[in-house]
């Protein structure tokens, strides 16, 4: 099984667009997204364009497809306002390496998923998700991360999280932060601000370990 089924299949959401659209972006590379209806939903599928920027799209998309492109580099001005937007995917970007600059989803405040996995040399601002407080999912799996990715503050305004998916990564850290004792194994605690401490629960599905935030 490649990388990129394993991922699809893990993460449900993910599986259905990439079914339902897996059909365009297999044709003759467009330049352009391509702008659908699917069940009430404006989404702009620009997977596997060869993007290295964020191509135009139109400001009432609200799932943007945007895995399998060349993109290297996002800061806040990368993004035009996609206030309407919901889901992003920036999964698995081709180029070998990729950097999120601070506050760079600031304009997609309304953003609940976000996919950036499967991202190697993945760099990350320590406010790269600023601004995304009403995110819920946040996918950053398979992108070489270690454990430093726990500390600073990267998920400090994510006061709607509710997974985050740190499996295939390198990190090897049992707890974070000034925590009394480091606890039980395959127990991650990890503070988000404005709540308590939370803990990640190890739990076994098909095809691996999956680690959910649980408030
Ligand atoms: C995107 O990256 C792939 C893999 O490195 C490369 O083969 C392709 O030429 C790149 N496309 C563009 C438009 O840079
Ligand atoms: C979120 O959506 C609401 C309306 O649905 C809009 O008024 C608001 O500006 C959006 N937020 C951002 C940050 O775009």
């Amino acid at each position: 099984m490649t990388l990129a089924t394993i991922r699809s299949l893990q993460n449900g959401t993910m599986f259905c667009w990439i079914i339902l659209l897996a059909t365009c972006s297999a044709m003759a590379a467009p330049s352009s997204c391509n702008l659908r209806l699917v069940k009430n939903t404006i989404v702009a599928n620009c997977m596997a364009q060869g993007h290295l920027t964020i191509p135009d799209i139109s400001l009432s998309t609200e799932v943007i497809l945007l895995s399998f492109n060349n993109i290297t580099y996002l800061k806040e001005s990368s993004f035009p306002p996609l206030g309407c937007a919901k889901t992003l995917t920036l999964g698995m970007q081709l180029a070998g390496k990729l950097y999120i600059g601070e506050s760079a989803f600031r304009r997609l405040g309304n953003l609940t998923f976000l996919d950036v996995g499967g991202n190697k040399h993945l760099m990350l601002h320590d406010k790269a998700f600023a601004g995304l407080g009403k995110l819920e999912v946040l996918l950053l799996d398979h992108s070489d991360l270690k454990d430093g990715v726990l500390q600073n503050s990267y998920f400090e305004d994510l006061l709607s999280l509710k997974k985050l998916d740190l499996t295939g990564n390198q990190i090897q850290m049992a707890c974070v932060g000034r925590l009394e004792g480091c606890l039980t194994k395959g127990l991650v605690p990890v503070r988000v601000k404005g709540t308590e401490w939370a803990r990640w629960e190890t739990r076994q599905e098909a095809g691996g370990e999956h680690r959910t935030l649980s408030k």
